[in-house]
């Protein structure tokens, strides 16, 4: 499966994310001390969008109910929210965060 590229490395500064629109729908990328991130972008408790959510201690905070998430394993680790949010493995390539879009997975 061809890798999908969904931003270059220098669009995330350190402890941020950013959500992105792909053909294969709506992801979320975060950098953690340079590592590189990718869930879902849709929050598994509702519409909140995890890629505008409030990055800190490696959780993101969704912001339509402010619900958290562990950004390394996708795990739910603040209420409202409950089930896990997908992950992706991420690779490198040419400067570009990219994903393999048929690979996700749940790491909890
Ligand atoms: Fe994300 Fe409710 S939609 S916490």
């Amino acid at each position: 499966m061809p890798l999908l590229p969904l931003c270059p490395t220098t669009d995330i500064a350190d402890g941020e994310g950013k959500r992105v629109d792909s053909p294969e729908g709506a992801f979320a990328v975060f950098n953690l001390g340079g590592e590189f991130f990718v869930l879902d972008n849709t929050c598994t408790h509702g519409p909140g969008n995890l890629g505008d959510g409030y990055v800190e201690n490696e959780e993101v905070e969704c912001d339509f109910h402010q619900g958290r998430f562990s950004i390394r394993t996708g795990a739910a680790t603040a209420a409202p929210c409950i089930d896990p949010v997908r992950v992706w493995d991420v690779v490198i390539q040419d400067g570009h965060i990219c994903i393999d879009p048929k690979a996700g997975h749940y790491a909890v």
